[in-house]
């Protein structure tokens, strides 16, 4: 018998609800994300506990329920305490991946429920859940091994890939057809069969660096999966949830391709075209002019306005707590306005100077948008380019033939001088020269960004 009478329970699914909601909002900033995050982790437990409280389990299903809910909470509690922040991506791909899974065996369990007595509107909701769900778990775990380094992270391109992807498509949606008229189980386990196959043909030939965007197509997915199996069920809760991630997956996926300047199909489907996701890392053997880390220090102590633009090279050095102390430094001790511009696409994952410069206590009233960095830059007197690339190269703004044309970038050459903090002269994740490399206000600082940024932090104490 449940314990909750259903007026309670669904009052208790409305202010989860709720919950998710305020959580997404309290996200998009990141003053307020970890506020965000509670919210919505109170929402789940609020769900979660509704649930237990409200069904009908008989002995042996209670007993089976709170087992999974031990087993999965012993082995992810561990590895959220300890990921690495560089490491998130591979977190969120297997938890999203383990979210179209469930949705697709919560379908598949109706089916076998239901034995062809339920109404097509049901069945079709049930086939969209299985499919969609089961080509989000294949699709997230390959995104896991290429970015984890267990296979290659190059684009896969197999022998005749467009027509098996063609073919994929025909069966898989027949398949989908069948199970939606007849709700039959064993057709419902052939649909899965091929939900899995197209959900690794779908993310074999993305490139290693795109994989976030994938990542965040596949969430969506998820949710939609999740919402089509909250539909079928029926269940509010998994509905609405579905419905808010499959949204919020879907607007960052779009806003991430737009701030590459590319679009999502592109992405998706460039390596299969002939095109390579993955850039050129040729080096460029033109002259450049190039800076000493005394230099540096020398020409930031006696700036009145800096900017520093991070990228995914701050990330591989490690260098966030160092460019911390140097900005820090410049702010306390010699009175320069000392900030930093984010990129939205800077580094490899949405939102990935934010988290890495959060990890180094940096206040957020220093991180300023690209949108509202670049009315200031005519009166910056020195932009610091610290491990970033495309997202300051002008050819994204100025050059219609560059492969980047209409990225939005910071415009650093519109400050006074530039400090290009790098190890060599291989170009960025677009694999283009930067011209502003060698510009003849800029200047270049070889070396790991961790390293450089040290000796500049050195110097700078003694001017
Ligand atoms: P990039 O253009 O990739 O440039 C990174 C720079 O960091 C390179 O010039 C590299 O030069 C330097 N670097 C690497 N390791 C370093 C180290 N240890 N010390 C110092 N420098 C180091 O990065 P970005 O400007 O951040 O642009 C991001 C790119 O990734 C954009 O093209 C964007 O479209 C793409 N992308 C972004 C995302 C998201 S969501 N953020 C997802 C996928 C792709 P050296 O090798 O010479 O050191």
């Amino acid at each position: 018998m449940s314990i909750l009478p259903e007026p309670v329970s669904a009052a208790l699914y409305l202010v989860a609800a709720v919950c998710f909601i305020l959580a997404l909002k309290g996200l998009s900033g990141p003053r307020t994300a970890r506020r965000g995050n509670l919210i919505g982790a109170s929402g789940a437990a609020i769900a979660v506990v509704t649930v237990f409280l409200s069904t009908d389990f008989d002995g042996a299903r209670l007993w089976l329920a709170l087992i999974a809910v031990v087993i999965g909470a012993v082995i992810s509690v561990p590895i959220a305490r300890r990921i690495q922040m560089t490491n998130m991506p591979q977190l969120v791909a297997l938890l999203n991946g383990v979210g179209g899974g469930a949705a697709a065996m919560v379908g598949l369990i109706e089916l076998q429920e239901w034995a062809g007595t339920a109404g097509y509107v049901a069945t079709f909701a049930t086939a969209a859940a299985i499919l969609i769900g089961s080509m989000s778990f294949a699709g997230s775990i390959v995104t896991f091994l290429k970015l984890q380094g267990i296979m290659t992270a190059r684009p896969i391109v197999l022998p005749g890939a467009i027509a098996i992807m063609f073919i994929g498509m025909a069966i898989t949606a027949a398949l989908a057809i069948v199970v939606a008229i007849t709700g039959s189980f064993g057709w419902g386990l052939a649909l899965i069969a091929a939900g899995l196959a197209s959900g690794v043909l779908f993310v074999l030939p993305v490139g290693g660096a795109d994989v976030p965007i994938v990542i965040s197509l596949l969430n969506a997915f998820t949710g939609i999966a999740v919402a089509a199996s909250g539909f079928a069920m029926p269940n509010t809760l998994m509905l609405v949830a579905g419905i808010l991630v499959g949204a919020s997956g879907t607007v960052l996926t779009l806003a991430m391709a737009a701030g590459m300047g590319r679009s999502v199909v592109g992405i998706l489907f460039g390596a299969l075209q002939g095109g390579s996701t993955a850039g050129s890392t040729q080096e460029s053997d033109r002259p450049v002019r190039r800076a000493t880390p005394d230099d540096v220090a020398t020409a930031l102590a006696f700036a009145r306005k800096v900017v520093v633009v991070p990228g995914y090279g701050l990330a591989v050095a490690q260098a966030q707590h160092v460019l911390h102390e140097l900005v820090t430094a410049l702010r306390s001790e010699h009175n320069v306005e000392a900030v930093y511009g984010i990129h939205p696409v800077a580094g490899r994952m949405p939102g990935h100077m934010n988290v890495l410069l959060a990890e180094a206590n940096v206040p957020y009233e220093l991180l300023i948008e690209a949108e509202d960095a670049n009315p200031q830059m005519p009166a910056t007197d020195i932009v610091m380019v610290v491990g970033a690339n495309d997202v300051v190269n002008p050819a994204a703004r100025d050059d219609p033939q560059s492969s980047i044309y209409g990225m939005p970038i910071i415009d650093a050459d519109f400050a006074g001088q530039v400090f290009f903090f790098k190890r060599s002269m291989r170009p960025g994740f677009a694999g283009i020269e930067n011209e502003l490399l060698f510009d003849d206000k800029t200047q270049l600082v070889f070396g790991d960004a961790k390293e450089s940024l040290t000796a500049v932090n050195a110097a700078l104490k003694e001017v």
